[in-house]
């Protein structure tokens, strides 16, 4: 299933960086964006994920949110999130980069994971910056569109939005993941949002070898050192075996 090359880069990798998107928590129950099933086949993103809409609207923003944020309370990490936090620990470097808002890598066991598109279970009052829990605005107010307890000022969830610019600090640290990664994985992504779509392209030009997991070919394919096409949920154990048996 892995080549003979890309097993001796994994035994000789000092440095790796995965960029993760909705294929990988597909297997847990969390529709992807586009495909035929994809969440923007159903809602108008327009409508949904920006923040003009959220301040004409923010009870109709909200009440997408709260289906969201029950729907990602319920479900659990899949054998993709658990293979690359045991990875992680093979490696001295080791950084997720992902565009999910799920928190599913952490709650696996990830713990270098850049959010380039924010954290569902994060909320922020847009007048003040104070952060929120999901457990602490549910019990402080009317569940429609929460308020801040100090300032009374709306409160949104810490997600990027479509025409938001993504938080400076994640971005800085997964730039610096790709440049210095020997590997570098694209994982369950169509890999056509940017700039998150730039990184694989970032690490190859410095050097690093270009890995693929999806069920389907993307724009990104051609430009892979290795495509490996199917289930991230199935591939990621495998791999991880693989990379055991390296270091033994
Ligand atoms: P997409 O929905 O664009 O792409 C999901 C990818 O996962 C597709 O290429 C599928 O083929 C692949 N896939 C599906 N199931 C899989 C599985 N079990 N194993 C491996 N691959 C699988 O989602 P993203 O690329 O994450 O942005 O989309 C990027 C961004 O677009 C999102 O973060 C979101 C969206 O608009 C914001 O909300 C800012």
């Amino acid at each position: 299933m892995f080549s003979e090359r890309f097993l001796t880069k994994l035994r000789n990798a000092r440095s790796i960086a995965v960029l993760t998107g909705a294929g990988i928590s597909a297997e847990s129950g969390v529709p992807t964006f586009r495909g035929d099933d994809g969440i923007w086949k159903k809602f108008k993103s327009e409508e949904l994920a920006n923040f003009d809409a959220f301040i004409q609207n923010p009870e109709l923003v909200w009440e997408w949110y709260w289906h969201r944020k029950q729907i990602i309370a319920s479900i659990r990490p899949n054998p993709g999130h658990y293979a690359l936090a045991e990875m992680e620990k093979l490696y001295n470097c080791f950084a997720i980069i992902t565009q999910n808002i799920d928190n599913l890598h952490r709650r696996a066991g990830s713990k270098t994971v850049y959010e380039l598109h924010g954290n569902i279970e994060r909320n922020y009052c847009i007048a003040c910056g104070k952060y929120f829990s999901n457990e602490e605005i549910l019990q402080s107010q009317d569940k429609k569109a929460p308020r801040c307890v100090t300032c009374n000022g709306l409160v949104r969830p810490d997600v990027v939005w479509f025409g938001e610019l993504l938080p400076q600090d994640a971005w800085n640290a997964s730039e610096r993941a790709a440049k210095r990664a020997d590997i570098f994985f694209s994982i369950g992504t169509s890999a056509i949002v940017y700039p998150a779509a730039s990184l694989p392209e970032i690490a190859k030009n410095e050097g690093a070898y270009l890995v693929e997991i999806n069920v389907e070919a993307t724009e990104l394919s051609l430009k892979a050192d290795e495509v490996i096409l199917g289930k991230s949920g199935e591939i990621l154990p495998k791999l991880l075996e693989a990379i055991t048996l390296q270091f033994q």
